[in-house]
């Protein structure tokens, strides 16, 4: 008897020891209210309706895109489980997108729970990186988000290494890509990248056709490999660790027809992809020619939008194409193609949930001259540019360059006096009067040579940086 009492004593201290190293090891989700900084709610915090932890509750407006934001912490780069506790009281779900780090993660659908004081938890996945994370729910309809009371985060799942294809979620793409082929991902538009990190002592890229593309292993320079197909070879020999890459290809453009695919990274034998970091503000760029980088023959990463983006530390992209401009009249006009994945799609195929810039910077009039659009109606265009990047970009500042070429430019800063004036406060005119000298600093007049485009973007980032 006593030797089996000790027996069931030690085999219940066992069963305590193991129970206390499980607790140990999952940690208690860390909750964030809604109503406290620095989570943010485009609507009131409200505590009429009784059932809320902490102060209040975040009632957001009713409407696409009136978001409740957390920032939340992780310790290690992994899957989060998320807790969202809501109230609706209607009977209508409200669906939302749910943005890690201005990035589409999934949706959260919200479904009616009976009372606004009936509150409920909704639990979903994401994925997270190490240290700082915003996430967003932004509504898709227009009855706008459930009353959110907070959000429990909890890091569930380590890093999980990936395989390299085009579909691992470990590799972040910039820009405007097609993803409806899970083979070959299409860049569209102009200085789309894709960041990853890796391990083994190789890397390299697989191509469909032809293509011009630019890569950098750890941060070095980026360098081009021109007219490649295949399986393409970047590097060798690394050193033991992780490693990152960052891949571009050249614009398809005007009489360029290289295929921007990517078709996933070749990795070493047992190597795996492994979670790489993303800025938390990201610029798009929109405009012509000059915002493309063209005609210099390391466009798109020498032109001031990479070089102002990279400066500040933000993701970008270049939604331009050779002679584009504002208004639709035989020629591009980006105030109806931005929302396009591509100069080649047919329609507004565009899904600006797929993530969200931070900052907007329009560069547009210097060619709608050659397709005698008036001023009238240039300032009219230029009002309903402005009025959609509000409507793609809820929260972004946008930023409306007057043309290095002089044209058009009271009509630009008329149409953003006319957006503050309705009430957008987070809309600018960049004045570029002498930030360039044409006979120095262009081409041709019309296109900044690099030290150009240095020069602009020296001009530009303390712009942007006063304000993301
Ligand atoms: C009611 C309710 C609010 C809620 C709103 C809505 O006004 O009192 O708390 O946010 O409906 O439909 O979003
Ligand atoms: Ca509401």
């Amino acid at each position: 008897m006593r030797l089996r009492s000790t027996l069931t004593a030690s085999a219940v201290l066992a069963a305590a020891v193991l129970v206390l190293a499980g607790n140990a090891a999952v940690a208690a989700p860390a909750r964030h209210e809604a109503e406290a900084s620095p989570a943010v709610c485009t609507g009131t915090i409200d505590s009429n309706h009784a059932g809320f932890s902490g102060s209040g509750f975040c009632n957001a407006d009713n409407a696409v895109g009136a978001a409740a934001q957390f920032t939340v912490s992780a310790s290690t780069a992994g899957t989060a489980t998320l807790g969202v506790r809501f109230a609706n009281g209607t009977t209508t779900a409200r669906p939302a997108d749910v943005l890690v780090n201005g990035v589409r993660a999934t949706g959260a659908n919200f479904a009616g729970t009976g009372a606004w004081t009936t509150w409920v938890t909704l639990t979903l996945t994401v994925p997270v990186n190490s240290g700082g994370n915003t996430i967003r729910f932004s509504p898709t309809t227009a009855g706008g988000l459930p009353n959110i009371d907070y959000l429990d985060v909890e890091v569930t799942g380590g890093a999980v290494g990936g395989n390299g294809q085009p579909t691992d979620q470990n590799i972040q793409y910039y820009g405007r890509w097609n993803r409806s082929n899970a083979s070959w991902y299409a860049m569209g538009w102009a200085g789309g990248y894709l960041d990853a990190r890796f391990t083994g002592s190789s890397i390299g890229v697989r191509q469909r056709n032809a293509i011009d593309l630019y890569y950098s292993i750890d941060g070095a320079p980026l360098q081009w490999r021109r007219n490649v197909s295949g399986n393409v070879t970047l590097a060798t020999g690394l050193p033991g660790g992780s490693h990152t890459v960052r891949i571009g290809y050249r614009e398809r453009a005007g009489s360029y027809t290289g295929d921007p695919v990517f078709g996933g990274l070749v990795l070493a034998g047992g190597a795996q992809t492994a979670p790489v970091g993303r800025p938390t503000n990201f610029v798009e760029f929109i405009g012509d020619s000059i915002t493309v980088g063209q005609p210099n023959a390391n466009r798109p990463f020498t032109a001031y939008p990479w070089l102002v983006a990279e400066a500040l530390g933000a993701g970008h992209s270049q939604v331009a194409q050779g002679g584009a401009c504002l208004v639709s009249q035989d020629c591009y006009g980006m105030m109806d193609w931005f929302r396009r994945s591509s100069g080649s799609a047919t329609y507004d195929d565009w899904n600006f949930s797929t993530y969200q810039a931070t900052a907007v910077v329009i560069n547009l009039g210097t060619n709608d001259i050659g397709h005698g659009v008036s001023t009238a109606q240039f300032q009219q265009g230029y009002l309903v540019m402005l009025e959609r990047v509000r409507q793609a970009y809820p929260d972004a500042q946008i930023f409306a360059m007057g043309v290095f070429r002089n044209r058009y430019v009271p009509e630009t800063r008329n149409a953003v006096a006319a957006r503050t004036a309705a009430g957008d406060s987070r809309v600018h005119f960049v004045d570029t009067a002498g930030w360039i000298d044409p006979a120095v600093d262009t081409t041709d007049n019309v296109h900044p040579t690099d030290a150009g485009h240095a020069k602009i973007a020296q001009r530009l980032r303390p712009i942007l940086d006063q304000y993301i």
